[in-house]
């Protein structure tokens, strides 16, 4: 811990009123919010040199952290980390020689691997040894998250390692594998009967009750400062910034960064711009798509993006992505909209055909939430939103390990034997039609 408290590293600004916070200790005595307006988004902006930032980029990253100087910590032995944020970007030509051959375009396709993060492989890695290592600076004891799991494994393990108590508030649906994750690091899990709002209900309560810090979700500067660092891999590694993101949306923490992390270097890339957003959401909980075919049908009117369901208890098969009250929508269909993006629905029966010819062409196992992105792939496709000559990244949050049962429905080559006559040997190519068919079949 330390105490000093006068730094000129960095600052944090309301994003509503302009409200300058001068570190992270103050912020979390003002409750994390801005003592002006009230606001809970705040940004952090950095007094560096961004010159460093491209000498930076010509290393290869251990983890996020190799971005230190613009990341909001003073003290580098302060720092909890397990390798996160340092993924190679891949080139899956599957997906190149689906699009070349079935709708004449030659494009790139990347994906941003976040299942080989090292914490939990998960997309939430860097957010929550972000969230470790500043607790561990400003000297934080007791935190509480909400989470439908991802997030909570995640805050859950690396917290443990920095010492810091994490109560976790779940909803009813949540998989049990997270729990149990969770659970055995030591840190106290509420399962919440009731959806992920009424969990976030909860915990707001306790956090009230017992004033304990809770994570202000995906606006929190913490996480955001930790995922805009997303940009500077990207910029490192490829050869061309995508024109292109796909991801599979809950609360959107992601696009958020993203252009935060672009609007931080905008002055030394001035020709670097948001990609096209394409967030999808699956049927089982999607009401962010919902509130934007709406608003597109009627032209996007005035404040259109005010405007938008909330689905009470989803129903889903992907629990992780099951945000039935969008309260970052306004933030989100604004940058989707201003990037020329869309919300595309997939439908959840098409998840484990997704990740059946995942896993047989790419040897990539995704899990569920991931399935729900690369499926959006496909819809952009179909739906015209992917342009000859363009860049497409898509950023898949997480592998199977976490949804077991989701792995279990893979299961489709076996043959139950009691005699060796039953037995004959294969031919890998053999099922390749077939799981083509699955995905692409209406
Ligand atoms: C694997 C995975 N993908 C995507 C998401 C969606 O992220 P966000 O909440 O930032 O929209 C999550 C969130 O839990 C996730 O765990
Ligand atoms: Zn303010």
């Amino acid at each position: 811990m330390l105490r000093v408290k006068i730094q000129h590293k960095y600052h944090l600004n309301c994003t509503q009123c302009g409200h300058e916070t001068p570190n992270f200790w103050t912020w979390f005595e003002q409750n994390q919010q801005c003592p002006e307006c009230g606001s809970k988004h705040s940004e952090v902006w950095y007094n560096r040199r961004y010159q460093r930032l491209s000498r930076k980029m010509k290393r290869k990253p251990d983890s996020f952290w190799h971005y230190f100087p613009f990341l909001p910590l003073l003290r580098r032995r302060h720092i909890i980390s397990r390798g996160e944020g340092a993924v190679p970007v891949e080139q899956w030509s599957f997906l190149e020689e689906f699009a070349r051959k079935n709708y004449d375009l030659d494009i790139n396709v990347h994906v941003y691997r976040n299942d080989l993060n090292g914490g939990t492989g998960t997309f939430k890695d860097p957010a929550a040894s972000m969230a470790a290592s500043l607790f561990n600076e400003i000297g934080i004891k007791q935190y509480c998250i909400a989470s439908t799991g991802n997030s909570a494994t995640a805050y859950a393990k690396y917290l443990s390692m920095a010492g810091v108590n994490c109560s976790v508030f779940m909803p009813e649906d949540a998989i049990r594998t997270s729990e149990a994750t969770i659970s055995s690091y030591g840190q106290q899990v509420f399962r919440v009967m009731g959806d992920y709002t009424k969990a976030k209900e909860i915990a707001a309560g306790y956090a009230r009750l017992h004033n304990i810090p809770m994570s202000t979700g995906n606006i929190d500067p913490i996480r955001v400062e930790a995922k805009k660092t997303m940009v500077f891999e990207w910029l490192r590694q490829m050869d061309k910034f995508p024109d292109v993101y796909i991801q599979a949306v809950s609360g959107g923490t992601g696009p958020i960064a993203i252009d935060k992390g672009i609007r931080e270097i905008n002055h030394l890339w001035p020709e670097l711009k948001n990609p096209r957003f394409l967030l999808v959401q699956s049927d089982g909980c999607d009401p962010m798509v919902q509130a934007w075919e709406k608003a597109e049908s009627a032209g996007f009117p005035e404040g259109y993006e005010k405007e938008y369901p909330v689905i009470d208890n989803p129903q889903t098969e992907v629990p992780t992505l099951a945000t039935g009250n969008p309260a970052t929508y306004p933030i989100l269909a604004g940058l989707v909209r201003k990037s020329g993006g869309a919300f595309l629905r997939m439908r959840e029966k098409k998840l484990v055909p997704v990740g059946k010819l995942t896993a047989y062409e790419q040897k990539v196992i995704p899990g569920p939430a991931s399935a729900v992105c690369l499926a959006g792939f496909f819809i952009a496709l179909r739906k015209n939103l992917i342009k000859n000559g363009e860049t497409v990244l898509i950023n898949i949050g997480e592998g199977p390990n976490r949804a077991p049962l989701f792995l279990e429905q893979m299961i489709y080559t076996t043959h139950n034997v009691n005699h060796v006559d039953q037995c004959e040997p294969h031919s890998i190519d053999d099922y390749r039609a077939q799981l083509w068919n699955d995905v692409l079949e209406d």
